[in-house]
């Protein structure tokens, strides 16, 4: 079994066949979870996404699993592949846009209790996958550890930034990181030392098949006056260069080193730019912020003109950071 945990980036268009099986399997399944799964654990259908990401767009998840233990997590990824639906792992939703039609398959959210502990032992500090990144921060800091500190302003938790090696203010999720705990699509606990867990520029590639359960950092003894300062610092960056209305983070990855997505889409006037109620922020050019009402597909359009004016003047194909999933209402 190797069903891939993120869903295509590009909706499918179902016949009206294989819409009808999709609903029985659903339908099926969610029969199956109710009996299977420990009352503790979350089983919903057409479970509304919008309000479970920053950007606050989107539509339902045919199914909305919130397991309460490594069981029960192995438990739902077993019926999936039984009835051959696909999965998709919801973290925070802070770099995540879903269509409007929603997300046809099971969303599995690492929200509960179970998976969000955060325990400290000497240099080491142990967070679940649904552990605040926040959260994980300020322990460090009360133990005197630094070297987490950048994940003070990430409004994600640590699944999302282990699968997506999430970075700011110049560190890596997986610089501190000592080892690895993940299941396979199979439902095995795998526990893994950083060094065997080959990572990218906002990607670990083995959480595209694989489910973090969380991590072990060795965190670096420091004062907590420094620490302290320094998420100071990057806190009072962030809230100087970022805008604080909804938003999925930045749009797209740099496109070089040394050419910031943002500083691009400024220099080409893009600050501003508006399709209904998605604008390219007038703060950072790489955000682009819902003002209230706008629908994923105004985002959809605002990153596709954006795109085209990048590509038609300056010769650059920007390619998107923000994970899009799910199907056209
Ligand atoms: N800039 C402009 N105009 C803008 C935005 C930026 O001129 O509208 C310039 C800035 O003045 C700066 C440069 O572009 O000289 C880079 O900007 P910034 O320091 O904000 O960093 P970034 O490369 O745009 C990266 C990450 C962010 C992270 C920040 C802070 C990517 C795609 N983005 O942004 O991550 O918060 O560094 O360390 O790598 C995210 O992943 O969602 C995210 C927000």
């Amino acid at each position: 079994m190797n069903t891939p945990l993120r869903l295509s980036q590009e909706p499918v268009s179902p016949t009206i066949e294989a819409a009808a099986a999709h609903a029985e399997d659903i339908s099926n399944a969610f029969r199956d979870l109710q009996i299977v799964l420990p009352p503790e654990t979350i089983v919903r259908r057409d479970e509304p996404l919008a309000r479970r990401t920053t950007l606050r767009v989107g539509g339902p998840a045919d199914l909305f699993i919130e397991p309460s233990s490594d069981n029960a997590l192995a438990s739902a990824l077993e019926i999936a592949h039984l009835r051959s639906i696909p999965l998709f792992l919801l973290g925070r939703g802070s770099n995540l846009l879903v269509r409007d039609g929603g997300i046809r398959g099971m969303v599995l959210s690492l929200a509960h209790p179970h998976f969000s502990r955060i325990e400290l032992k000497g240099q080491r500090i142990t967070a679940g996958a649904g552990a605040r990144l926040k959260s994980i921060a300020h322990e460090a800091r009360r133990a005197g550890l630094g070297g987490v500190e950048f994940f003070e302003g990430i409004p994600g938790c640590l699944g999302g930034a282990l699968r997506m090696n999430a970075g700011a203010m110049g560190a890596w999720t997986f610089d501190t990181v000592e080892e690895l705990r993940c299941m396979s699509p199979s439902g095995q606990i795998l526990t893994l030392p950083a060094q065997e867990v080959p990572v990218e520029y906002r990607a670990c590639p083995l959480l595209r098949t694989h489910i973090a359960l969380g991590a072990v950092f060795r965190g670096r003894p420091d004062d907590a006056e420094v620490i302290r300062a320094k998420m100071e610092q990057f806190s009072k960056k962030r809230w100087t260069s970022q805008p604080n209305q909804p938003s999925a983070g930045c749009t797209f990855k740099n496109p070089q080193p040394t050419l910031p997505a943002g500083r691009l889409l400024d220099e080409l006037g893009l600050k501003g730019a508006r399709v209904g109620d998605a604008m390219v922020s007038d703060v950072h050019a790489n955000f682009f912020v819902n003002l209230g009402q706008a629908r994923a597909s105004d985002i959809l359009e605002l990153i596709e003109q954006v795109r085209t004016r990048a590509r038609e003047l300056r010769g650059i194909e920007l390619e998107t950071e923000v994970e899009i999933v799910g199907e056209d209402a």
